[in-house]
């Protein structure tokens, strides 16, 4: 039997690697203008980091997390999200003690759910996220807000909807949990084994049960909009006011929870609106955590920050259409008529990339006309072809493939030469 892929894994091929480059590439550029700099984290961590970072109580911790004893028999697990060990690497740093706070972080790379694979959800996925430690002002979270809705945009995506949340403060939380307790209780029986243990655990949880979804006491449950103290919903009115300030559109939703434990006050996701798109339409989500921070043994430092697949950001732009990373055109296919031209082929093709130029020639034995058709499938800009003659008098011709005009160039001159034509070519 041959062996196969992982469940929930996958091979990125060079068509579609292109796409990747290219929403990477963005990524970055507009990390750059926001000032948010690189952090790279270990791929495993020590289990007990998203124990306590992510939360016990969570579907992400209780059943998705790819955790294994090593040979030195410690628990690691591969991370399932960035937030905690990025919090992690703050604390470890001191990173609290740099002048400039919020310290803004960003990261992308591969993250690991043992989830039900499906459209936009696999085991393995590439996150992009960012993280601002250090200041609890209500205008970074618009930033980073801000910062998720221009991914999607300057990538030429338009069917996007942000929903934002507030989860208020801890002592608004408490309030709101109480009255998810008196909510759910007298007929908690009817709900999933895990709700019952989250009814004492974490009753914010059962909102966001994959189970009990359809349950009439999902739609009545109490609203924590409703439990937000003076404090807290304050804070909430000023994230608006910069939202409106930056002609960001949003609308609120009042069960918008989140997956993961560490949030509080502002929570937020982006959500597509394409046609096609599945089940999923979650883009990317994140939020505040004012307690990580501490949570994790440093000083109170608080922070917020989002994730997004790159996975589904390009389903996203497949559903909308939007062609992204186009393959980059051969300038230079170099052919040979014989074996003994291929030697000042070869230092051609090397000559023209040491220039700066895309070269490439035949490693297959072909014939010239299976070679110049090879040429075509490329689309190279520019052909030459080497025999006996070429070789002796060490000029060729370079035919240019839109016109069929051909020029005759000696060797050493030929990067030169195409330089000219290809500058030539853009002006
Ligand atoms: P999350 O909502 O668990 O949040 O994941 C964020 C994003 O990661 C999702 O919106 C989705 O784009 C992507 N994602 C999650 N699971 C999968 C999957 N199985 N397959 C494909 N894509 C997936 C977090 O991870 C938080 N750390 C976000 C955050 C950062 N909050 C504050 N800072």
């Amino acid at each position: 039997m041959s062996i196969q892929v992982p469940r929930g894994t996958y091979d990125v091929l060079p068509d579609q690697a292109a796409k990747w480059q290219a929403a990477e590439e963005k990524i970055r550029e507009l990390c750059k203008l926001y000032q948010y700099k690189e952090i790279r984290t270990p791929v495993f961590e020590q289990t007990e980091l998203f124990q306590r970072g992510v939360g016990d109580t969570t579907d992400i911790v209780q059943k998705e997390m790819y955790s294994f004893t090593d040979r030195g028999d410690r628990s690691l697990t591969l991370r399932p999200e960035g937030t905690a060990s990025v919090v992690r690497s703050y604390v470890e740093n001191k990173l609290f003690g740099l002048p400039d706070q919020p310290v803004k972080l960003y990261y992308m790379g591969p993250m690991f759910r043992y989830e039900r694979p499906q459209a936009g959800r696999t085991r393995q996925f590439v996150q992009f996220g960012i993280e601002a430690i250090g200041s609890k002002h209500p205008a970074v979270d618009a930033e980073v807000i801000a910062l998720a809705m221009d991914v999607y945009r300057s990538l030429g995506l338009k069917k996007l909807r942000l929903v934002i949340n507030s989860l208020g403060d801890t002592e608004s939380r408490n309030a709101h949990r109480d009255a998810l307790v008196m909510h759910f209780s007298p007929r908690i029986d009817e709900f999933c084994h895990d709700c019952q243990t989250r009814l004492e655990k974490n009753p914010l949880r059962i909102l966001d049960c994959k189970v009990d979804r359809d349950h009439p006491l999902m739609a009545t449950a109490p609203a924590l909009t409703n439990y937000l103290n003076e404090e807290s919903q304050d804070y909430f009115d000023q994230v608006k006011a910069f939202l409106a300030g930056l002609d960001i559109a949003y609308t609120v939703d009042p069960n918008l929870v989140r997956g993961l434990d560490y949030y509080n006050h502002t929570a937020f996701e982006i959500m597509s609106d394409a046609e096609g798109f599945g089940a999923i339409t979650t883009l990317a989500g994140g939020g505040r955590y004012n307690g990580l921070v501490e949570d994790l043994g440093g000083p109170a430092s608080p922070g917020i920050g989002f994730a997004m697949s790159i996975e589904r950001l390009l389903l996203a732009l497949e559903m909308e259409k939007v062609e992204i990373g186009e393959a980059a055109d051969l300038d230079v296919f170099v052919a040979v008529l014989d074996e003994a031209s291929r030697q000042d082929a070869f230092r051609l093709v090397r000559d023209f990339r040491a220039n700066g130029i895309s070269a490439d020639m035949d490693y297959a034995g072909k014939k010239l006309k299976a070679q110049m058709k090879a040429a075509d499938r490329k689309s190279a800009r520019f052909t030459i072809v080497l025999g006996e003659t070429e070789i002796a008098e060490q000029r060729a011709g370079i035919k240019t493939m839109e016109t069929g005009e051909t020029d005759q160039v000696a060797f050493a001159d030929m990067a030169d030469a195409v330089k000219r034509k290809l500058s030539g070519e853009e002006s």
